[in-house]
């Protein structure tokens, strides 16, 4: 098999960025199970046929490029998403299947005229990692490493009443394919933060993921005329909502600098009218944290927080839905490897953590696994003006390509 050079990389990269290319800027809008995730999917499904791969999909809508060196072996699984938020970079979660596909046909050209591979190898476009449409983020790779159900995330409907079922099945992306035993897993990924620019480090080996904690909140009230109801009746959801809003925001100085992250990205008014005081509000709050007794805190205040909101204006306030994991360490012996790839290609690396969830994230829980970075410009992601260089996604593809190579040729034990 002929490995594909850097400029086909770059080919390919342009014309994947064309799906859901949002005019006048270098952004995309493809959110999970839209026609441009469509779209985009079946470009896939073709780049991967051709440089021959088999394609299959699962019951999740998971999209795996199958190349089998060692007939009956388990898989060194690589990949990624290809799913966005709404009005987002390129780069983020695209640029590691892209990558991955790449690394697997560098590897398969590599092992396979020797002889060496231990294993076969595999690309995955996981579903819905970004959950913006459907919630909770990272559907896809729970649903593979059995922390959600699968029908639960199928029922899942968007806010038109639209189910991830429905969804798939309209872009016919439903399958029943069962991926074969995983013997490690690899990821590549922007970085979404600035420390490696700033550190001049082209390669990050992740060793460890903040925690984070995601709460759905419906705040409960009565609808009522926004001039003529005395203040005194009113049961205000929206200002229930507001105060949990700033009490999220308020909270981060409660610990040291750095130790919270906190937002609300999401928030529902009901009926959303001028002259009406909203009786029902669902919020969207972010609690993030590398220290668990940090998170743990936290929540515990927030709750606190529900408490006295909802006595104070009256109102029932409810914790309807939660995603929640935990600050934990990736696998030394995968960190060790990495650092070798790196270190053979001449490319400077150090640790870092990843602030941001990734579907390694799950993954690392049920098989071996490396988590890999390039630089983010300035940091800036979910925002269309992330950007890396052509010559950080390179570096990039050389390492990740690196790593699959010794993952399918010496394999990666379970720590
Ligand atoms: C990813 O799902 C994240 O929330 O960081
Ligand atoms: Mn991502
Ligand atoms: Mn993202």
């Amino acid at each position: 098999m002929n490995a594909i050079a850097d400029k086909d990389f770059l080919r390919h990269w342009d014309e994947l960025s064309q799906f859901g290319a949002v005019p006048g800027t270098h952004g995309v809008d493809r959110q999970a199970g839209t026609a441009a995730d469509g779209e985009q999917r079946k470009w896939f499904e073709s780049l991967l046929t051709e440089h021959g791969f088999r394609v299959e999909r699962d019951a999740i809508g998971n999209q795996y490029g199958l190349l089998e060196l060692v007939p009956g072996a388990p898989y060194v699984l690589t990949g990624s998403h290809l799913d966005s938020q709404p009005t987002a970079g390129r780069f983020d979660g695209a640029y590691g299947v892209l990558a991955s596909a790449h690394a697997c046909l560098r590897a398969a050209a590599e092992l396979g005229e020797s002889g060496e591979a231990k294993y076969n190898l595999a690309v995955v476009n996981w579903f819905n990692e970004e959950g913006s449409r459907f919630k909770p983020s990272m559907m896809g790779s729970s649903v593979f490493t059995g922390k959600l159900p699968l029908e639960t995330a199928l029922n899942t409907a968007d806010r038109s009443g639209v189910t991830v079922y429905e969804a798939l099945g309209k872009l016919h992306e439903l399958g029943d394919f069962t991926m074969p035993e995983v013997a490690s897993y690899a990821e590549i990924h922007v970085q979404q933060g600035r420390s490696m620019e700033a550190d001049g480090v082209t390669i990050g080996l992740v060793n460890a993921t903040w925690g984070a904690h995601k709460l759905e909140v419906r705040v409960t009230g009565d609808q009522a005329h926004s001039g003529a109801a005395e203040m005194a009746d009113r049961r205000d959801a929206l200002l229930g909502a507001a105060r949990l809003i700033t009490a999220a925001r308020d909270l981060v100085d409660d610990f040291a600098p750095g130790d919270l992250h906190t937002a609300c990205g999401e928030i529902n008014v009901y009926p959303n009218s001028p002259v009406v005081v909203a009786s029902e509000v669902t919020l969207l709050i972010d609690l993030r944290s590398p220290h668990t007794e940090v998170l743990d805190a936290a929540f515990a205040s927030l709750e606190k927080t529900i408490a006295e909101v909802s006595e104070r204006d009256r109102l029932e306030i409810e914790i309807i839905g939660e995603h929640r994991w935990e600050q934990n360490p990736y696998p030394e012996n995968g960190i060790a490897l990495a650092r070798e790839a790196a270190a053979e290609l001449g490319l400077t690396h150090d640790r870092v953590m990843t602030v941001a969830g990734h579907d390694s994230t799950n993954m690392k829980d049920v098989a071996p696994t490396v988590m890999l970075f390039v630089p983010s410009v300035s940091g800036i992601s979910h925002n269309l003006r992330e950007y890396t260089s052509d010559k950080d996604m390179l570096a990039g593809l050389a390492h990740l390509a690196g790593v699959v190579t010794k993952l399918a040729k010496d394999g990666l034990d379970r720590e």
